[in-house]
């Protein structure tokens, strides 16, 4: 039984498979609107989501097919003391395919080794949120129309952020990726990403702690928020979580053709005013989410002989 729990479980040319068919529904809805007939999904869901749990339901609904959903821990027996894998166990007598968030890195494998229906991880912990950046590519595809020979420039909080690990370990499988990582000290990017994901590939990176320096680089940039939840230490997060802010008056210094991604939720590393520059491409990721986890839930229905 094939689960996602990491990005690179897909090989690239399964990305540009899945980023096809995406663009397939958008041209073609109503080709899709009963594909999962009668086919439910469970989205279990231990951590607050606002967009991958609903994207997820959005998408199992326009393909025709039924969710049933965990919407927080507190409310279902993991607050007894469940275990991640009995819970599963569980609800694989319910359902065909399960979207799983977890704080706990490594909780989706745990999930994918106890189901017998695919199981696909909607971020686990700071390791990986593949959906998103499935979201992710399909914007890059659409907005620079390609993956190869672009820098793109990490910005905020790149030691927590999932999102941040899941699609720098995907552009480095493209020839040409050159990364340009800004965060404070303390927020980093992991070793353990470079030494897995970009060491191996030879990717080009650099690191640095000024943003307005590396704007005028940059093809993208992924702005990502300082994720609070994952601090050991409030003080640390209230000297750090303002340390990026990008304003309408920074982004004069970016190239008309740069794009600005953000997984979202923002705080306050993006000023509203941004929102009014067409190079603002954080609102079409939320959109093409959805478009992409319709395609990565048809692909693993049909690899598992469900539809
Ligand atoms: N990008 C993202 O994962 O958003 P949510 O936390 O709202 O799902």
């Amino acid at each position: 039984m094939r689960s996602i729990i990491d990005v690179l479980d897909l090989s690239t040319e399964e990305i540009e498979e899945l980023t096809a068919c995406a663009q397939d529904i958008i041209a073609n809805p109503d080709a899709y609107a009963d594909v999962c007939a009668r086919k439910k999904l469970a989205t279990l869901f231990f951590e607050p989501s606002t967009r991958t749990r609903m994207s997820f339901e959005a998408a199992m609904y326009e393909l025709g097919g039924h969710v049933i959903t965990m919407a927080g821990a507190a409310s279902s027996s993991a607050a007894k003391g469940e275990s991640v894998a009995d819970t599963i166990k569980t609800v694989c007598n319910y359902v065909d395919i399960i979207a799983m968030r977890h704080p706990k890195e490594g909780a989706a494998l745990v999930a994918a080794n106890n189901a017998t229906v695919p199981v696909i991880n909607a971020g686990d912990g700071g390791h990986c949120h593949p959906t998103q950046t499935l979201a992710d590519l399909l914007t890059i595809k659409l907005e620079k129309k390609r993956f190869d020979n672009l820098t793109i420039g990490f910005c905020g909080d790149l030691k927590f952020g999932r999102t941040v690990h899941s699609l720098a370990a995907a552009m480095a499988r493209y020839p040409g990726t050159k990364l340009v990582l800004i965060s404070p000290e303390e927020l980093k990017l992991p070793s353990y990403v470079k030494r897995n994901a970009l060491n191996p590939a030879g990717v080009k990176y650099t690191q640095t702690t000024d943003l307005e320096e590396a704007l005028p680089e940059l093809d993208i940039l992924y702005m990502t928020r300082v994720q609070r939840e994952r601090f050991f230490n409030e003080e640390d997060y209230l000297r750090l979580k303002d340390r990026y802010i990008l304003t309408a008056e920074k982004m004069k210094k970016a190239p008309e053709d740069m794009i600005v991604m953000h997984p979202l939720p923002r705080v306050n590393e993006i000023s509203v005013a941004v929102d009014d520059d067409p190079r603002a491409c954080y609102f079409k990721q939320v959109l093409n989410g959805k478009y992409m986890r319709m395609a990565l839930i048809m692909k693993l229905l049909k690899e598992a002989g469900k539809i």
